[in-house]
């Protein structure tokens, strides 16, 4: 098992769209517009891998001011719940952090609330709605 980062000009790109489909758009009757695809451009991917299968990938996209935004956290489902997420998130923290960044932060799904309360993220302010599902942001200092 390996983590890669990889960006959109790379092969691996298009398996992490297979498995951010997967994922996270069909559950909520959701595709990728050109937009959804523009925003990822000049993004950092990082996937955990399985030889050439991806098991895990997310996204992090410079939100200025040293802060970085984490989203796009997917975990195949066939393989949620053995700590990949954790460490997909954990290296992308250590990451953010080496490249100078001081704040990490994500709109988190409700379900995965717990989740990232576990990585060390705290919620600041209100739920609020999102893809028409109850999100909260979570931030973490680096
Ligand atoms: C949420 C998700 C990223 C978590 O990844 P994962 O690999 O399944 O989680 P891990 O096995 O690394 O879990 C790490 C810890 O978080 C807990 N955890 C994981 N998912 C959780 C959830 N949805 N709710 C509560 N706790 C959760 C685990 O029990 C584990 O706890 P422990 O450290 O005390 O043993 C993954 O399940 C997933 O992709 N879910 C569907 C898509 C999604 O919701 N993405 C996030 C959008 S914001």
């Amino acid at each position: 098992m390996e983590i890669r980062i990889f960006r959109q000009s790379d092969p691996e790109y298009l398996l992490s769209l297979i498995l951010r489909y997967k994922i996270l758009r069909i559950p909520l009757g959701l595709t990728f517009s050109k937009d959804d695809l523009a925003k990822d451009a000049d993004d950092l991917h990082i996937g955990l891998f399985e030889g050439d299968e991806l098991l895990a990938s997310l996204i992090l996209t410079d939100t200025g001011d040293h802060t970085i935004k984490m989203r796009q956290v997917a975990v195949d489902d066939m393989h949620q719940g053995r700590g990949f997420g954790k460490m997909l998130v954990q290296y992308a923290d250590d990451n953010a952090r080496k490249e100078g960044y001081i704040l990490i932060h994500c709109h988190a799904r409700d379900t995965a609330k717990e989740f990232y309360l576990k990585q060390g993220y705290k919620v600041v302010g209100d739920e609020f709605t999102e893809v028409g599902i109850r999100h909260y942001y979570m931030e973490k200092q680096l």
